[in-house]
């Protein structure tokens, strides 16, 4: 079973790891026979399951109920769960919505956001509770962003997100994500913080990689962003299944072979 020593030492050894997001049992299952080595329950789920334009109407119940699908179906994969959107305002709240994921089978808790997330960060290490905080493209932040933005573009952006980075490391912060952020910042991120970096559109050097199941199934919706590839009708699936769709990921993260330069952003 994949635990955060393992994703250590995958980082301390160099050797690349994979995240899916996932949100049902017969995937989960797929994922654990394909030996992905962590689960993301994420509130993309918002989008891909329930068919919102954002990730802000998700619930905590919401992620509750998802997040005990997948852990009762993989056991090999270290389980990461979202706080929904405006559910981690206030400590206590935060505290109580972060118990009600971790029983549900959570064994990380991801949050969205930079250095405010400190108190919040240290209060459940504290408490025996893992974060994984997801910086750059931060979904529940869209409607700051105005729209769907590469982030930590130029220097004075750059600088804020490797500060934000090292302070929520500082904090205890177990995990990082960042999203959609140039692939040199994203190699600067990972080299300075001694946690594992988990990359979605930041380019090779992150020290695992995370997709949304259904863009690397070639099931995106509207445009197709540049980081995702479609595993299921590549070639090299010759199966020309789910799982093999989800072996062939693991094995290119892992070898290298993915994300190239065409997956990512300057
Ligand atoms: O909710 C999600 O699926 C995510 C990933 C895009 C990292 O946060």
């Amino acid at each position: 079973m994949t635990t955060l020593s393992t994703l250590n030492k995958f980082k301390k050894d160099g050797t690349k790891f994979t995240c899916l997001t996932c949100y049902d049992s017969m995937f989960a299952r797929m994922m654990e026979k394909a030996e992905i080595d962590t689960i993301l329950i994420g509130d993309s789920l918002g989008m891909v399951v329930q068919g919102h334009d954002s990730t802000l109407p998700v619930t905590v119940n919401d992620m509750a109920y998802h997040t005990a699908n997948i852990a009762r179906s993989n056991k090999h994969a270290l389980i990461l769960a979202d706080l929904p959107f405006m559910s981690y305002v206030t400590l206590p709240e935060a505290v109580a919505n972060s118990r009600t994921l971790m029983q549900a089978g959570a064994h990380v808790i991801k949050i969205e956001g930079g250095s405010e997330l400190c108190e919040l960060v240290t209060t459940l290490a504290q408490a025996g509770t893992p974060t994984c905080v997801h910086l750059g493209l931060t979904p529940q932040s869209v409607n700051v962003f105005g729209g769907y933005k590469i982030q930590g573009r130029g220097d004075e952006a750059a600088n804020k997100l490797l500060a934000d980075a090292k302070a929520v490391v500082d904090a205890g912060a177990a995990l990082l994500v960042l999203e959609c952020v140039p692939a040199a910042l994203a190699k600067a991120v990972t080299e300075a913080v001694a946690v594992p970096v988990i990359g979605i559109g930041a380019g090779a050097d992150t020290d695992g990689q995370v997709l949304v199941m259904h863009d690397m199934l070639g099931m995106a919706h509207g445009r197709v962003p540049r980081f995702i590839h479609d595993f299921l009708t590549d070639e090299r699936n010759s199966a020309h299944s789910i799982e093999g769709a989800f072996v062939l990921y693991q094995q290119s993260v892992r070898e290298g072979s993915f994300p190239t330069e065409q997956h990512q952003f300057s």
